[in-house]
């Protein structure tokens, strides 16, 4: 299958999506949005497929943000609809069954920044800068950014964030807990392909629950999200990865996980 605005690649279990327009910075077009969601549905269907890593093309840019020549044209009803589809995706890419790294190598601005907080967690170059440049334009981010952004950083961070526009870079990034870790440059390939591979060879049940549980939990109180932890708890001892994983290691041997539930 072959993209415009996309690469799509699969090797060993781990796929990698770039976002391929390098001379936008990336930026994402409504048709790079339909791109995404259709390689996000092959994804979801293809039981190979065990993590998902999301980067963008040449040296500067993860994703610049959403097409800013997009806008000129759009009216308020056509606002709406991007905004809605934009989020659509987004969530689709949130609820993906298996691990997705955003490995930011350069700008992840406005709609950059939100698909890099739709994914589990951010891998960052040294050189990626971060931010929510929407209000220099009069608009405010439209594909879950003030949402995300909040609960990942707390209210007033992302208040201050999306209102000054303020380009932060990746140690700083860090620091708030919006990034993972932080590479050099020409290593952050190498390194999240090393994480991945790792994720890669885990229990697809357990990776999955951790996922929804976490995800889930986060937006309920505290006994409500441990009453969904135990029914998750439970759920993975009715996986063959749990008798697999508790035999491997009983028999001082890697194990082989397979994603199953037993019958
Ligand atoms: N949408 C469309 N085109 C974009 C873009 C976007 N979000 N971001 C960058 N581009 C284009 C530029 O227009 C330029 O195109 P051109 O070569 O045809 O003129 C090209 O990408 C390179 O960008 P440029 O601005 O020349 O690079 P720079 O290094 O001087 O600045 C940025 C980089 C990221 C600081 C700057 O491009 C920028 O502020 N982009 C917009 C970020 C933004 O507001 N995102 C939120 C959108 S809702």
């Amino acid at each position: 299958m072959s993209y415009e605005n996309i690469l799509f690649e699969v090797n060993q279990g781990v796929a990698i999506l770039t976002f391929n327009r390098p001379k936008a910075l990336n930026a994402l077009s409504p048709k790079t949005l339909e791109e995404v969601a259709e390689v996000l549905d092959l994804v979801k269907k293809d039981q190979g497929v065990r993590v998902l890593l999301l980067t963008g093309a040449g040296d500067k840019a993860f994703i610049a943000g959403a097409d800013i020549t997009e806008f000129q044209k759009m009216n308020p009803l056509e606002a709406r609809q991007f905004a809605e589809r934009g989020q659509e995706i987004f969530f689709q890419l949130e609820q993906l069954a298996i691990p997705v790294i955003a490995v930011v190598n350069g700008f992840a601005l406005g709609g950059g920044c939100e698909i890099a907080m739709s994914c589990d967690f951010i891998y960052a170059s040294d050189k990626a800068k971060f931010g929510q440049p929407e209000i220099n334009l009069g608009i405010i981010p439209g594909f879950g950014g003030t949402q995300r952004l909040a609960r990942l950083v707390g209210r007033a961070k992302a208040k201050e964030l999306c209102m000054t526009a303020e380009m932060i870079d990746a140690q700083q990034a860090k620091d708030l807990g919006l990034v993972a870790k932080v590479f050099p440059a020409e290593q952050l390939m190498a390194e999240a392909g090393k994480v991945a591979a790792a994720l890669a060879a885990k229990g697809p049940v357990a990776l999955r629950a951790i996922k929804q549980v976490i995800d889930r939990g986060c937006d309920v109180d505290l006994k409500s999200g441990c009453a969904l932890e135990a029914e998750s708890f439970a759920v993975c001892f009715a996986s063959q990865d749990a008798g697999e994983g508790v035999a491997a290691f009983l028999e001082k041997r890697k194990p082989n996980f397979q994603g199953t539930l037993t019958n």
